[in-house]
C-alpha cells in the first residue's frame, strides 16, 4: 500500500464531517482536491472507503477499519512531533489552539502577548462554535482549547481561568431600557435573536429560560455573535450574549444591558485538553500563561 499522511488527514476530515465540502473548507482545499486524495487512497487500499446513499455519504466497513488505523498513525506522528518540540524547548514549538467563537473577543489579544514573549513559536488558531470545537477535540486536533465548561463524557482535563457572564442586551431606545428588576414574564411579547444551534451561548440561554419556566419567543436565528449584535441593534429583538462580545457596543451605547432578574448567567471559560495528551513544553507554557492572564483579569 502506498499511502501518504496527507491522504490520511483528508480521509479523517471527510470521515468526521461526512461531507467533501466541509472537509475542503476545514482543510482549506478545493472540493476536487479532496475527492482526488480520497480516490487515490481508495486506489491504494483496493476497496471503497465511502458509499453514497441519496445525497449522503457513509463510511463502508473498510472505511471504518481504515479510519481507526489512520487515527493511530496520525496520533503517533503528532506524539513524535510533540516529543521533538519538547526536546527543543518552549520557543521552538508549534501550538495549535482551538477556541469557541465567543472566546475570540479576548483570545487574540492573549495570543498576541504570548507570541511577543515567544516570537519563534508557530501558532495556529481555529475559531468555531462549541459543537465543532468539541468534534475537533474528539479528533485530537488542537493541543489546547479555550471554551465553555466541557461535557463530562469527553475525557478532558479542563480548568477554569476566567468568568463569562451572559447578559441580556437591547437597543438603547427599547421601552425596557431604563426599567429596574425586569421579570422574565415582562418579556413574553419580545422576540429573541438567537445564535445558531451548536453555540454554547445558545445552550446556556435555553437552559436558563427553561429553569425559569420561561417560554421565549424565537425571532431570527443568526450565525455568530457579530450577526446577533447587529440583529439587536437593527431592532430584530433582544438577545443573551457574553459580556465579552459587547464591551464596545455598551461603551458606545449602541446596545444597552437590560436589568433582568436572575441575570447574568454566570459561566466560566476553561482551558482544556484531551486527558492522556502529552502536552509539549510550548503547550504547557501557553496553558500557564492563560491561567495567569485569567487570574490577573479577576
Ligand atoms: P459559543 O461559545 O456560543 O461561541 O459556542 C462557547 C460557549 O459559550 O460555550
Amino acid at each position: 500500500m502506498h499511502i501518504t499522511i496527507r491522504q490520511l488527514q483528508v480521509f479523517d476530515s471527510v470521515a468526521r464531517n461526512l461531507s467533501y465540502t466541509r472537509a475542503a473548507e476545514e482543510l482549506h482545499l478545493t472540493q476536487p482536491a479532496v475527492s482526488m486524495q480520497i480516490k487515490q487512497l481508495e486506489g491504494s487500499v483496493g476497496l471503497p472507503l465511502f458509499e453514497q446513499i441519496g445525497k449522503k455519504i457513509f463510511l463502508t466497513q473498510a472505511g471504518e477499519a481504515m479510519l481507526g488505523h489512520a487515527r493511530n498513525i496520525m496520533q503517533n506522528l503528532s506524539a513524535a512531533a510533540d516529543e521533538m518540540d519538547d526536546l527543543k524547548g518552549v520557543d521552538s514549538g508549534r501550538l495549535k489552539v482551538a477556541i469557541a467563537s465567543t472566546v475570540n473577543y479576548f483570545a487574540t489579544q492573549l495570543l498576541a502577548v504570548f507570541s511577543r514573549e515567544h516570537p519563534t513559536v508557530e501558532i495556529s488558531l481555529d475559531v468555531t462554535n462549541r459543537e465543532l470545537l468539541l468534534s475537533r477535540l474528539e479528533a485530537n486536533i488542537p493541543d489546547l482549547a479555550l471554551m465553555g465548561k466541557p461535557p463530562a463524557d469527553l475525557d478532558l482535563v479542563a480548568e477554569p481561568f476566567m468568568d463569562n457572564p451572559l447578559i441580556m442586551v437591547a437597543p438603547p431606545d427599547h421601552s425596557l431600557a431604563q426599567k429596574k428588576n425586569i421579570h422574565l414574564a415582562d418579556l413574553q411579547d419580545e422576540d429573541f435573536v438567537v445564535r445558531e444551534p451548536g453555540s454554547g451561548t445558545r445552550v446556556a440561554m435555553e437552559r436558563f429560560f427553561s429553569e425559569q419556566d420561561f417560554v421565549y419567543r424565537k425571532g431570527m436565528e443568526l450565525m455568530g455573535n457579530e450577526a446577533v449584535k447587529q440583529g439587536v441593534e437593527a431592532g430584530l429583538g433582544l438577545a443573551i450574549v457574553s459580556v465579552h462580545t459587547v464591551e464596545q457596543e455598551l461603551t458606545l451605547r449602541r446596545l444597552v444591558k437590560l436589568d433582568v432578574l436572575g441575570l447574568p448567567i454566570m459561566r466560566r471559560w476553561y482551558v482544556a485538553h484531551r486527558r492522556g495528551k502529552r502536552l509539549s513544553a510550548t503547550a504547557r507554557a501557553f496553558r500557564e500563561f492563560v491561567m495567569k492572564a485569567g487570574s490577573n483579569a479577576r
